[in-house]
């Protein structure tokens, strides 16, 4: 049962309990009209400490979809954290004005520390460079839709992998299912945390390799898992313009992949997809950003105990 659960880790849910909210999804997905009203008198609260568009706007118009209501802040100047409330207290209040909340925080472990004080369910809207177990589920729901199930698949990440949270999370959820291999192509600087390396990949005996080259590799792909270089995690400027542009994925470079390879990004993308990519079957990142409503709608009626 998820009700009155936080879900601040994609690992905080079972394999059976991700595989349910991905069904209760694609219901929702072929038949909204029929959960329109199940979230009637409850009020979903969104703390956006760092900007957001689709997570932010997926989470409220979800809520609302579901006849429920929506309070919170999409800046954290508007509030008093400005003014210098912990985000303990900030929690405690909100858990008096809401049913379930939201968040989203520059730091690391934030949404966490927020669970502890709480007395509603927390989710975690991306914390800092660390993890962002929502759009890991709008990645699920992507993939299984196209492939059909998301084991037996070679997964290519690309980009910024050092920094970028929905990378960390959707290597987490995959590494639990069957003979996935995953391809991490990234430059130096810009390589998947060690923590990810060992205590995920090593330990589950996942099959990886690390590579810089996204040509030399993409012919292997079913799927490439493009990410922007996270311009704000970056110290230095310099460091940013340096890598930024790292990999443009174009039609001479798509040339190489597979037929039946998709192309996902978590978005919002600077550079690395150009805009002439999104007329091929195979880019599926406008899809994912629709199907990340559903999921986040499923997800509210589990944690509210509603389903
Ligand atoms: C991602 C995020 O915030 O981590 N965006 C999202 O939630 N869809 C990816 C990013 O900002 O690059």
């Amino acid at each position: 049962m998820l009700k009155e659960r936080h879900l601040i880790d994609p690992m905080d849910l079972t394999i059976e309990e991700t595989e349910n909210l991905l069904e209760l999804a694609e219901n929702i997905y072929l038949n909204p009209e029929k959960y329109s009203k199940l979230c009637e008198g409850k009020i979903l609260a969104t703390l956006f400490y760092e900007p957001s568009t689709r997570t932010r706007l997926s989470f409220e118009a979800a809520m609302m979809r579901l006849g429920g209501k929506v309070i919170g802040f999409s800046e954290a100047s508007f509030s008093s954290v400005s003014k210098g409330e912990s985000i303990a207290d900030t929690i405690r209040t909100i858990s008096c004005y809401a049913d379930v909340a939201v968040i989203r925080h520059p730091k690391e472990g934030a949404p966490k520390i927020a669970s502890m004080y709480s007395s509603i369910p927390v989710v975690n809207a991306g914390d800092g460079g660390h993890q962002h177990p929502t759009q890991t589920l709008t990645d699920l729901m992507t993939i299984k839709s196209l492939k059909g199930s998301l084991s037996n698949l070679t997964v290519g990440f690309c980009g910024d992998l050092k920094f970028g949270r929905t990378v960390h999370s959707l290597i987490k959820s995959l590494s639990r299912y069957e003979n996935n291999k995953m391809i991490l192509i990234s430059p130096e600087e810009l390589k998947i945390p060690n923590y990810i390396r060992t205590e995920i990949l090593e330990k589950n005996n996942i099959e990886y390799d690390e590579r810089e080259n996204l040509e030399e590799v993409i012919a292997l792909l079913d799927i490439l898992y493009m990410t922007r270089v996270q311009k704000e995690r970056f110290f230095n400027e310099e460091d940013y313009i340096r890598l930024k542009d790292s990999y443009i994925l174009d039609e001479e470079k798509i040339k190489k992949a597979s037929k039946n390879m998709n192309i996902l990004h978590p978005l919002p993308r600077v550079n690395e997809i150009s805009y002439e990519i999104d007329k091929d079957p195979r880019a599926c990142y406008f899809k994912q950003a629709e199907y990340g409503m559903y999921v986040r709608m499923a997800l509210i009626l589990k944690l509210l105990g509603v389903m």
